[in-house]
């Protein structure tokens, strides 16, 4: 057995080391013993749009705070009340920490634990949001694991797909609940914004899902790119047009059945506004290409940023254009997303290839450990890779 656990560490904006730090314990961050806690050996631990707001400053966290909330692993110790599980188990970690006792985890409502942070009813591995270490690292404590954890069927089977599988602990089953939010169905017209590894998973989604019309709006090139090559519609979001206008110039009409914001508070501006940061931009731009009677998702993060210009929305006061929205009747809904609601299902679609598309959309990357923070780097400034970590070469073996 192990006794250390090297793992990517926030030291400052723009610093991720790997360091070397103590072997998991069965034990909650607040010292209580875990009996229904596993320790995980990582196969694959990805870095995310979430993790690049703390890699920015836009999300303050501790310094030496292991990084890393998207993790799929191997059980190697098992907690003495957990009864469902074995050793070898090949699983998927929810980025949401969640109890399963609680009154929202009972309704399905893992995004909103009310038990696994003390601050605020939202547990993650990674964040300032409930003292979790995160996973991008060799290994692993996940609390409940009985509850948490989704299980492979079969291992070889599981390998053979590790890169697709190693979305489902957050930016499939996220991108896919941005587009429930939104109603999307067979047949409906989407505007996707944003083309990083989120919304190329909403696009993935929404191909899944039957939609039309899938148009995907960004300024980055190499994403866009991807997307038409994978039977999207795209809007260079750099060229100086009224989002709705281009979107007229695509459908024959200026707004879509359904929109999902896929951006978040370091939003840019359209056009010549292009190269400034406009924390509500895209919020607005979603709701506005609504038609009235659609439906708007947002999946983007909308916390306090402290990189804001003004005071007001490093507060989180973000403006938001309600006065114009409000007479479409609008459904707008946002927070995070409850992995548990949609991991089996997105598994099995994976499992039964019915997404085999979902890796060239991607563009996944496996990396080692040690990569790790040069592509922060690389994925900060907008690469269209998706990076998976492979902390003891296991999918580089396979
Ligand atoms: N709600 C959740 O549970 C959840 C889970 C995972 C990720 N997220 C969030 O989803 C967002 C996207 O994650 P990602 O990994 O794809 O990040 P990313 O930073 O790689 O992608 C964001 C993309 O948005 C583009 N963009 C900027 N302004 C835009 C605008 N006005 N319109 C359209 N596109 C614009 C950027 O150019 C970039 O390509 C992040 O905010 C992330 O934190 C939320
Ligand atoms: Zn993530
Ligand atoms: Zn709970």
């Amino acid at each position: 057995m192990a006794n250390s656990n090297r793992a990517v560490t926030f030291q400052n904006p723009k610093d991720m080391r790997v360091e070397s730090l103590d072997f998991p314990k069965l034990q909650m961050p607040n010292g209580r013993k875990a009996p229904h806690g596993v320790i995980l050996r990582i196969v694959a631990t990805n870095i995310c749009g979430s993790d690049l707001h703390i890699y920015r400053g836009s999300f303050p966290v501790p310094q030496g705070m292991v990084m890393g909330h998207e993790m799929t692993g191997e059980v190697i110790e098992l907690g003495p009340d957990v009864e469902f599980l074995s050793e070898g188990d090949l699983v998927s970690v929810p980025f949401n920490v969640a109890c399963g006792r609680c009154r929202n985890c009972r309704a399905r409502r893992t995004d909103v634990c009310e038990t696994t942070n003390p601050k605020v009813a939202c547990g993650a591995y990674g964040f300032n949001l409930g003292d979790w270490t995160g996973g991008q690292a060799e290994y692993l404590f996940v609390p409940y694991a009985d509850f948490q954890l989704l299980r492979f069927p079969d291992r070889d089977q599981a390998m053979a797909k590790i890169r697709d599988l190693a979305l489902l602990s957050d930016i499939l089953p996220t991108a896919f609940h941005g587009l429930m939010e939104a109603g999307a169905k067979p047949g409906s017209t989407v505007y996707l914004a944003g083309a990083g590894p989120v919304g190329r998973c909403g696009a993935a989604a929404a191909r899944l899902l039957g939609a039309s019309c899938i148009i995907v709006g960004d300024y980055h090139k190499d994403r866009l790119d991807l997307m038409k090559k994978n039977g999207c519609e795209t809007i260079d979001l750099s060229q100086d047009a009224a989002l709705t206008d281009q979107i007229e110039a695509i459908l024959g009409e200026p707004m879509v059945d359904c929109a999902v914001d896929y951006v978040g508070t370091e939003a840019h501006g359209i056009g010549r506004e292009a190269e400034d940061m406009d924390p509500a931009y895209a919020l607005n731009q979603v709701i506005d290409a609504t038609r009235a009677g659609g439906a708007t998702g947002v999946i983007g993060v909308y916390g306090p940023d402290p990189l804001a210009k003004s005071k007001a929305e490093q507060e989180g006061t973000y403006p938001i254009d309600f006065g114009k929205a409000w007479i479409k009747s609008p459904r707008i809904a946002a927070g995070q997303a409850p992995i548990m609601h949609y991991n089996r299902e997105l598994m099995m679609a994976i499992l039964w290839d019915r997404m085999p598309y979902l890796s060239a959309m991607l563009n996944t990357k496996v990396i080692s450990l040690d990569d790790a923070p040069d592509a922060y780097a690389t994925f900060d400034a907008g690469v269209s890779e998706k990076f998976i970590i492979d902390p003891h070469g296991l999918i580089a073996a396979a």
